[in-house]
C-alpha cells in the first residue's frame, strides 16, 4: 500500500540510489569503514521493506562501481564478503515479501562465491512479482555502454544489423537494464552532487535528489521525504507543462 501521504497517481515507478557515505558514518562514530559498510547493509534491508510495502515497482541500489575495484584489496574483499552474506541471509525474506532480484553491471568481474550466492538469490525469487530489487555491481555506466556498443558493432559486421537500426531502443534493450522502466528518481546520500558514473543512459529524465544523510542514516522517512519532494516536481521531458505556450 502507497502511503497515505503520498499521491498515489505520482508514485516513482522506479528509484535508483547512490548509496553513498558508508565510510564518513563509521568515521563520525569512532568505527572501521567496514563497520560503516555493515551499517549501510543493515539500511538496504531496511529500504527494501519499504520500497515493496509503498508499492515502488523497481528499486536500484548502486552498491559497487566499476572504479570501486581501485579501493585497498582489504575493503574490497570485505565488500564483496557483506554481498555474499546479504544475498545468502536475505534470500527466505526477499521471497516471503514477493521481491524479486536482478543485478546489473559487470558480474563476471565478482568473486565466485558472490557470484553464486547471486544467482541462486535470482533464481529463487525469479517468479515473484512484487518489487523488482535491482543490484548494480560492478556497474559502471560508461562499462555498460562499451559492452552494448560492441555488441551493436559486431551485429553490423556479421550483417544481422543495418547501422540505421541503431535507436535508442536497440541500445535500450541491450543495456543491462533491458525490460526496466528508465529510473524516475535518483537519489543520492551523503551530499555528493554527482553521477559516479550510474545509469549514464537511462538517467536522461530522472528527478535527480540529495540529501545529506548519510547512507547509514537514510531511514524509511528520508526517503519518505525524497518521495514527496518528486512527487512536488514538474516533469517536463523537454516539452512543455498542458496549458502552457
Ligand atoms: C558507499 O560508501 C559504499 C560504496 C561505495 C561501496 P563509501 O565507502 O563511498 O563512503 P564514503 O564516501 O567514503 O563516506
Ligand atoms: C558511488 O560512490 C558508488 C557507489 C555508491 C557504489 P563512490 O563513493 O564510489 O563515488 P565517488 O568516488 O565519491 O564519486
Ligand atoms: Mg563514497
Amino acid at each position: 500500500m502507497p502511503d497515505p501521504r503520498f499521491d498515489p497517481d505520482l508514485i516513482p515507478r522506479h528509484i535508483a540510489i547512490i548509496m553513498d557515505g558508508n565510510g564518513r558514518w563509521a568515521k563520525a562514530h569512532g568505527l572501521s569503514r567496514r563497520k560503516g559498510h555493515e551499517a549501510g547493509g543493515e539500511r538496504v534491508r531496511e529500504i527494501v521493506r519499504t520500497c515493496g510495502e509503498w508499492g515502488i515497482q523497481v528499486l536500484t541500489l548502486y552498491a559497487f562501481s566499476s572504479e570501486n575495484w581501485s579501493r585497498p584489496a582489504m575493503e574490497v574483499k570485505a565488500l564483496m564478503f557483506l554481498l555474499r552474506d546479504y544475498l545468502q541471509q536475505e534470500r527466505e525474506e526477499l521471497n516471503k515479501n514477493n521481491v524479486r532480484l536482478m543485478a546489473i553491471g559487470n558480474l563476471e568481474r565478482l568473486p565466485k562465491a558472490a557470484r553464486k550466492e547471486l544467482d541462486i538469490s535470482m533464481e529463487y525469487t525469479s517468479k515473484n512479482t512484487g518489487l523488482i530489487l535491482n543490484l548494480a555491481l560492478s556497474y559502471g555506466g560508461r562499462d555498460e555502454i562499451v559492452r552494448v556498443v560492441q555488441n551493436l558493432a559486431g551485429d553490423c559486421v556479421e550483417g544481422r544489423m543495418r547501422p540505421a537500426e541503431i535507436t535508442p531502443e536497440a541500445i535500450s534493450n541491450r543495456l543491462d537494464t533491458a525490460g526496466l522502466p528508465d529510473p524516475d528518481l535518483i537519489i543520492r546520500t551523503a551530499g555528493e552532487m554527482r553521477i559516479s558514473n550510474f545509469l549514464l543512459w537511462q538517467a536522461s529524465y530522472a528527478e535527480y535528489y540529495a540529501t545529506s544523510a548519510f547512507w547509514p542514516d537514510f531511514s524509511s522517512e528520508e526517503l519518505a521525504k525524497a518521495i514527496a519532494e518528486y512527487q512536488r516536481r514538474t516533469r517536463k521531458f523537454g516539452g512543455l507543462e498542458s496549458g502552457e505556450e
